[in-house]
């Protein structure tokens, strides 16, 4: 399966291109590292590939040379030994396996003089050595620097339609996901903590040979979107907003988002958890081949308005109102992006990749945070995630408040800021994974409670 994923791209491909894997990364001082995490398009094209390596695809003679660290008497002592290069050639079945230490001398005689190409990868030493390789201007933190886009396309293409092999990695994740948040809403309780919760979740996924496929946001303040600290202690009527997803040892990823509350729901959260969900529910529905991602994110923002107008804090039609972006003061985030090898899938790769065609990123507050807009196909994975908050920073923002006068109802919103005993209403965000069939939308992560009776249920 990985060797026809190369012969596919050599096919594409109209000059020699060199990949790297990225290699260890230093947390402090250099033997001490964070756990190897090869890049997402490495990934792609070998199966559990090795710190260090490197690859050489060549159109010409339709050859992929990979290339490993040379074996060493002291790797085998302190990390066990390698399997050999000629068991590594059988595993992968490419055409050889050579010393990556050589790897600009083999370049060198095996391009005869042909421009090379290569990718920026997260190890910013293995991204120096490319730009050495191939005299590429190449940086992984500048999706126009990541390379050549021809190649970027060449490459986007393939991952973008997930074959069998890697929707059942997903299906898997989403088992290991489902478990792990059952397990945070079964340790939620008054006095309890933010991080006894965040144990729960990432002790199932060590259970499981996973790992966070991303820092687990889990906080009673949902309304920091990515909210990376874990301190808060739980009290009764918070919300708790889980969005965590585990990493299979193949580098698939889940990405799911489910509220709760500490105690019962109240009468506000009851309203607003039911609507997010219907949002949710509804753009699931409209998911089909040919459909503008953009336009679904739109359709759910009206779902979202009309519900808001309903509630009193949002004035005027849905349509006018999402229009103005009004709505983005409490959905202020993009309906969702893709997912795969990477949590946000080839986001590196810019939005050439997300956003084509001509279509450019809207200005628009809330809009501008739209992660894609690409028609949707069979075989594409991705998330969708609606979500209302409250904001402080937002919802008294003289700015916004002068902007959208008459449309959004301050008063009442400052109503939900300071409820919960002054600690706020916080924020809710339900996010699923989803594949996009001929017949509609597949949710990987079905099985994880969603309604509030669900929720309620299980918390049992
Ligand atoms: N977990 C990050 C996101 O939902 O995009
Ligand atoms: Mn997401
Ligand atoms: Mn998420």
């Amino acid at each position: 399966m990985f060797a026809h994923r190369r012969a596919a791209l050599l096919k594409r491909l109209d000059r020699p291109l060199v990949l790297f894997a990225g290699g260890f990364i230093s947390r402090n001082y250099p033997a001490n590292v964070f756990p190897f995490r090869a890049d997402g398009t490495f990934l792609y094209y070998f199966d559990a590939p090795e710190p260090g390596s490197a690859a050489f695809f060549d159109p010409a003679d339709g050859s992929v040379t990979l290339l490993l660290p040379r074996r060493s008497l002291d790797d085998a002592l302190w990390h066990g030994e390698l399997e050999s290069f000629e068991q590594a050639k059988a595993r992968h079945q490419v055409s050889a396996v050579v010393e990556v230490e050589g790897l600009e001398d083999f370049v060198r005689q095996k391009s005869k003089g042909r421009q090379v190409d290569s990718l920026a990868v997260s190890d910013w030493k293995a991204t120096q050595r490319a730009r050495a390789l191939t005299g590429e201007d190449l940086a992984f933190d500048t999706p126009a620097k990541l390379g050549r886009p021809e190649l970027l396309d060449a490459i986007a293409a393939q991952r973008l339609i997930k074959d069998a092999t890697e929707l059942a990695h997903m299906w898997r994740t989403a088992e290991v996901t489902h478990e792990a948040h059952l397990a945070a809403l079964r340790a939620t309780r008054p006095g309890g903590t933010e991080q006894a919760l965040v144990g729960a979740v990432e002790g199932v996924f060590a259970r499981h040979g996973c790992v966070p496929a991303y820092n687990t946001i889990c906080s009673v303040r949902g309304e920091v979107l990515h909210n990376h600290g874990h301190a808060n202690v739980l009290h009764e009527g918070d919300l708790v907003l889980l969005d965590a997803g585990a990493e299979g040892p193949h580098g698939y990823c889940s990405d799911v988002t489910r509220c709760w509350p500490v105690g019962a729901f109240s009468p506000e959260a009851k309203d607003l958890y039911d609507l997010v969900l219907e949002a949710e529910v509804f753009a699931i529905a409209q998911v089909k081949p040919g459909l503008r991602y953009r336009d679904l994110h739109l359709a759910a923002s009206r779902v979202l308005a009309r519900g808001l107008v309903d509630l009193g804090l949002l004035t005027g039609s849905p349509d006018a109102l999402v229009e103005a972006g009004a709505h983005a003061v409490f959905f202020p985030h993009g309906l969702g992006h893709q997912l795969g090898l990477d949590v946000h899938d080839l986001e590196a790769f810019g939005d050439r990749v997300h956003y084509p065609n001509g279509r450019s990123r809207s200005a628009q507050f809330g809009l501008a945070f739209l992660r894609m807009d690409l028609d949707l196909q069979e075989g594409m994975t991705f998330t969708i995630e609606p979500g209302l908050y409250f904001v402080p920073q937002i919802l008294r923002s003289p700015d916004f408040k002068t902007r959208f006068r008459g449309q959004v109802n301050f008063d009442r919103a400052e109503q939900y800021l300071s409820m919960n005993q002054g600690r706020g209403f916080g924020g809710i965000r339900i996010e699923d994974d989803v594949l996009c069939t001929a017949a509609g939308a597949e949710v990987l992560t079905r099985a994880i409670p969603k309604t509030r009776a669900e929720l309620e249920a299980s918390a049992r």
